[in-house]
């Protein structure tokens, strides 16, 4: 069972991206280890570039990106952890994959809409093919799964088809590609924003205040809690009128690592949403405090961090690399394979 995941470098990463993804990947490099196989993480500075963006800042965001996720405990001995841009087969084999994606499909996607929508520049083409680009993370490590949070469903179901119509057309009775299936979490696949609650937190379409950042000092992850907009009533349940607090139940039940039900039960006996809002702070303080002293830690040695990165997107060419051959040789792409 081969595990691929990947993570934009931009903005700070927020609540919605630890609860929903990187727990995950930290979760996922044992899982994979002990079925004898990889977890594969990338830091995609690649689809970084499809919307407007500085480069200086492009590599700072990836060494903090890197600093994050070794702190939130992904461990390079345990998993391989690179830089998209440091392995060119991904461009290579994007442009592959093009010949069996439909531009319908495309057009389709959720994301491009809304991302085009807030371009006031330019719409990249960059930015409508970025799901492609991300098919062909996934495809060329034969990935089986993928953990992401719910808002990356439709682009993992993408991958599949892509992968499925390529087999279909040159795998000539051989699945040349694996097809990969989404991991997306029962609790927490989709944290909202605490102002808004009915929309996703998010670093570009969502408010600050609503946005707990990983990074947050407790002081300030406090008072974001005790603003976040709660809902009529009293009672603590998770209900669709009851978007606020359902969110809140979310973010207590996956940071305690415990079902909502039981959360629930606890704060039948509350006093009100404070005493929700309370505990809610209290958990995620406690579950990102670690987090943050091994950041603090780690982001000062950029060396170190450059280091973890070359070493990573060395072991994944070693994987890519064959892949993307294989595609080649079947495609009729280049010289004829060797013999
Ligand atoms: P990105 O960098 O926007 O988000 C990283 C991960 O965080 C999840 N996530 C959330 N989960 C729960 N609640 C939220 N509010 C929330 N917001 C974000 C995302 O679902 C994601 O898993 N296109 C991808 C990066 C990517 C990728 C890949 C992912 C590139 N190649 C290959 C998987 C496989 C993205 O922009 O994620």
């Amino acid at each position: 069972m081969r595990i691929f995941s990947g993570i934009q470098p931009t903005g700070r990463k927020h609540l919605g991206n630890y609860i929903g993804a990187i727990r995950q990947y930290v979760a996922g490099q044992r899982r994979a280890q002990e079925a004898g196989d990889l977890a594969i993480y990338s830091i995609v500075d690649l689809h970084a570039t499809t919307v407007s963006y500085d480069p200086a800042e492009l590599r700072e965001r990836c060494l903090d990106t890197t600093a994050l996720l070794l702190a939130a405990g992904l461990d390079p001995e345990l998993c391989i952890l690179f830089r998209q841009g440091d392995v060119p087969e991904h461009t290579e084999l994007t442009w592959l994959l093009c010949s069996v994606t439909a531009h319908g499909d495309l057009n389709r996607m959720h994301q491009f809409k809304e991302k085009s929508d807030s371009q006031r520049e330019l719409v990249s083409a960059g930015l409508f093919l970025y799901p492609v680009l991300q098919a062909a993370d996934v495809l060329a490590y034969r990935a089986d799964e993928v953990p992401v949070g719910e808002d990356q469903r439709q682009h993992v179901e993408l991958m599949r088809d892509i992968a499925e119509r390529f087999n279909a057309r040159f795998g000539d009775g051989q699945q040349i590609l694996t097809v990969p299936a989404h991991r997306i979490p029962e609790v927490g696949a989709r944290i909202m924003d605490l102002q808004h609650p009915e929309r996703k937190m998010s670093t570009t379409g969502g408010s600050d205040e609503g946005t707990v950042y990983v990074l947050d000092e407790p002081e300030a992850i406090r008072k974001k809690l005790s603003r976040a907009v709660t809902d009529s009533g009293t009672e603590i349940v998770r209900s669709l009128e009851k978007p606020g607090v359902t969110n809140l139940i979310d973010i207590l039940a996956a940071s305690r690592d415990v079902e909502p039900a039981q959360v629930e039960e606890e704060m039948a006996q509350a006093r009100g949403y404070g005493d929700l809002k309370a505990a809610v702070a209290d958990a995620v303080v406690e579950m990102l405090e670690p987090v943050q002293a091994r950041y603090a830690e780690l982001r000062g040695d950029e060396a170190a961090l450059e280091d973890v990165l070359a070493a990573g997107a060395e072991r994944a060419r070693e994987i890519a690399g064959p892949t993307v051959a294989d595609v080649r040789a079947v495609m009729g792409v280049g010289p004829p394979p060797a013999r």
